[in-house]
Protein backbone atom coordinates (compact mmCIF):
# COMPACT_ATOMS: atom_id res chain seq x y z
CA UNK A 1 0.00 0.00 0.00
CA UNK A 2 2.96 2.51 1.05
CA UNK A 3 4.71 1.39 -2.30
CA UNK A 4 1.58 2.14 -4.54
CA UNK A 5 1.12 5.37 -2.33
CA UNK A 6 4.90 6.71 -3.04
CA UNK A 7 4.68 5.63 -6.80
CA UNK A 8 1.75 8.15 -7.19
CA UNK A 9 3.31 10.49 -5.29
CA UNK A 10 6.54 10.08 -7.31
CA UNK A 11 4.80 10.24 -10.32
CA UNK A 12 2.35 13.65 -9.35
CA UNK A 13 6.09 15.21 -8.46
CA UNK A 14 7.73 14.12 -11.87
CA UNK A 15 4.15 15.58 -13.69
CA UNK A 16 4.21 19.19 -12.01
CA UNK A 17 8.32 19.25 -12.92
CA UNK A 18 7.68 18.87 -16.39
CA UNK A 19 4.63 21.53 -15.75
CA UNK A 20 6.88 24.01 -14.55
CA UNK A 21 9.49 23.50 -17.24
CA UNK A 22 7.04 24.22 -19.78
CA UNK A 23 6.06 27.17 -18.25
CA UNK A 24 9.20 28.66 -17.17
CA UNK A 25 10.24 27.54 -20.88
CA UNK A 26 7.33 29.84 -22.35
CA UNK A 27 8.15 33.05 -19.66
CA UNK A 28 11.50 33.26 -20.56
CA UNK A 29 10.96 33.05 -24.63
CA UNK A 30 8.30 35.95 -23.69
CA UNK A 31 10.85 37.78 -21.46
CA UNK A 32 13.57 37.28 -23.54
CA UNK A 33 12.23 37.93 -26.50
CA UNK A 34 13.18 41.96 -28.46
CA UNK A 35 11.46 44.16 -27.71
CA UNK A 36 9.61 45.87 -30.99
CA UNK A 37 11.92 49.28 -31.40
CA UNK A 38 15.31 46.99 -30.54
CA UNK A 39 14.04 44.76 -33.54
CA UNK A 40 13.22 48.07 -35.65
CA UNK A 41 16.65 49.06 -35.03
CA UNK A 42 18.18 46.18 -36.04
CA UNK A 43 16.23 45.75 -39.57
CA UNK A 44 17.03 49.13 -39.77
CA UNK A 45 20.52 48.24 -40.14
CA UNK A 46 20.09 44.77 -41.64
CA UNK A 47 17.90 45.79 -44.65
CA UNK A 48 20.30 48.96 -45.33
CA UNK A 49 18.51 52.13 -44.48
CA UNK A 50 21.91 52.99 -42.39
CA UNK A 51 23.77 53.24 -45.99
CA UNK A 52 21.52 56.02 -47.14
CA UNK A 53 20.12 57.50 -43.62
CA UNK A 54 21.10 58.86 -40.63
CA UNK A 55 19.54 58.22 -37.55
CA UNK A 56 21.41 60.54 -35.26
CA UNK A 57 21.28 64.17 -37.42
CA UNK A 58 18.77 65.49 -40.00
CA UNK A 59 21.58 65.49 -42.27
CA UNK A 60 21.46 63.93 -46.06
CA UNK A 61 23.69 61.52 -46.41
CA UNK A 62 21.72 59.97 -49.96
CA UNK A 63 18.26 60.09 -48.43
CA UNK A 64 17.57 62.75 -45.52
CA UNK A 65 18.31 62.05 -41.55
CA UNK A 66 15.75 60.92 -39.54
CA UNK A 67 16.37 62.25 -36.64
CA UNK A 68 13.42 63.15 -34.40
CA UNK A 69 10.99 62.17 -37.55
CA UNK A 70 7.52 61.53 -35.65
CA UNK A 71 8.52 65.13 -34.20
CA UNK A 72 8.25 66.96 -37.33
CA UNK A 73 4.93 68.22 -38.88
CA UNK A 74 6.05 67.07 -42.39
CA UNK A 75 8.13 64.37 -44.06
CA UNK A 76 11.31 66.12 -44.88
CA UNK A 77 11.23 65.17 -48.67
CA UNK A 78 7.62 64.33 -49.61
CA UNK A 79 6.19 66.87 -47.49
CA UNK A 80 3.52 64.45 -46.10
CA UNK A 81 2.47 64.71 -42.93
CA UNK A 82 4.24 62.59 -40.95
CA UNK A 83 2.05 59.84 -40.09
CA UNK A 84 2.46 56.15 -39.95
CA UNK A 85 0.69 55.52 -43.00
CA UNK A 86 2.66 57.95 -44.83
CA UNK A 87 5.97 56.39 -43.58
CA UNK A 88 4.47 52.78 -44.51
CA UNK A 89 3.67 54.45 -47.80
CA UNK A 90 7.48 55.47 -48.73
CA UNK A 91 8.59 51.83 -48.24
CA UNK A 92 6.03 50.32 -50.48
CA UNK A 93 5.89 53.23 -52.56
CA UNK A 94 8.66 55.60 -52.67
CA UNK A 95 8.24 59.22 -53.27
CA UNK A 96 11.42 59.40 -55.65
CA UNK A 97 14.43 57.63 -55.90
CA UNK A 98 14.26 55.80 -52.76
CA UNK A 99 14.37 51.89 -53.60
CA UNK A 100 11.53 49.83 -53.16
CA UNK A 101 10.94 47.66 -49.79
CA UNK A 102 7.40 46.05 -50.60
CA UNK A 103 9.17 42.83 -50.85
CA UNK A 104 11.85 42.87 -49.08
CA UNK A 105 9.77 43.70 -45.57
CA UNK A 106 6.86 41.74 -44.60
CA UNK A 107 4.20 43.52 -42.90
CA UNK A 108 5.62 43.09 -39.71
CA UNK A 109 9.05 44.13 -40.48
CA UNK A 110 7.04 47.50 -41.74
CA UNK A 111 5.32 48.10 -38.41
CA UNK A 112 9.20 47.29 -36.53
CA UNK A 113 11.20 49.46 -38.25
CA UNK A 114 7.88 52.41 -38.27
CA UNK A 115 8.68 51.47 -34.82
CA UNK A 116 11.81 52.08 -34.23
CA UNK A 117 11.70 55.55 -36.22
CA UNK A 118 9.51 57.01 -33.75
CA UNK A 119 11.74 56.41 -31.05
CA UNK A 120 14.29 58.53 -32.95
C1 LIG B 1 19.69 53.73 -51.59
C2 LIG B 1 19.37 54.73 -50.59
C3 LIG B 1 18.21 54.52 -49.66
C4 LIG B 1 17.91 53.44 -48.87
C5 LIG B 1 18.62 52.10 -48.81
C6 LIG B 1 16.76 53.82 -48.06
N1 LIG B 1 16.38 55.09 -48.33
FE1 LIG B 1 14.87 56.13 -47.43
N2 LIG B 1 15.19 57.67 -48.71
C7 LIG B 1 16.15 57.72 -49.71
C8 LIG B 1 15.95 58.92 -50.54
C9 LIG B 1 16.81 59.35 -51.72
C10 LIG B 1 14.83 59.60 -49.98
C11 LIG B 1 14.16 60.89 -50.49
C12 LIG B 1 12.76 60.60 -51.03
C13 LIG B 1 12.73 59.61 -52.16
O1 LIG B 1 13.64 59.60 -53.01
O2 LIG B 1 11.76 58.79 -52.21
C14 LIG B 1 14.40 58.80 -48.83
C15 LIG B 1 13.35 59.15 -47.99
C16 LIG B 1 12.97 58.45 -46.85
C17 LIG B 1 12.00 58.91 -45.89
C18 LIG B 1 11.26 60.23 -45.93
C19 LIG B 1 10.14 60.15 -46.94
C20 LIG B 1 9.45 61.45 -47.21
O3 LIG B 1 8.24 61.36 -47.56
O4 LIG B 1 10.03 62.53 -47.09
C21 LIG B 1 11.87 57.93 -44.94
C22 LIG B 1 10.95 57.93 -43.74
C23 LIG B 1 12.78 56.86 -45.32
N3 LIG B 1 13.44 57.23 -46.48
C24 LIG B 1 12.95 55.69 -44.62
C25 LIG B 1 13.76 54.64 -45.05
C26 LIG B 1 13.80 53.34 -44.43
C27 LIG B 1 13.00 52.95 -43.20
C28 LIG B 1 14.69 52.57 -45.14
C29 LIG B 1 15.03 51.12 -44.95
C30 LIG B 1 13.94 50.18 -45.00
C31 LIG B 1 15.21 53.40 -46.21
N4 LIG B 1 14.63 54.64 -46.13
C32 LIG B 1 16.16 53.00 -47.12
C33 LIG B 1 17.16 56.80 -49.92
C34 LIG B 1 17.23 55.55 -49.32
Amino acid sequence: MRKVQLKYATSATLCFIAAAIIVLAGIRAWVTGEPHSTAGADLFQKKGCTQCHFTDSRETKVGPGLKGLFNREKLPESGRPVTRENVRRQLIDPYENMPVFKDKLTKAQQEAIIDYLNTL
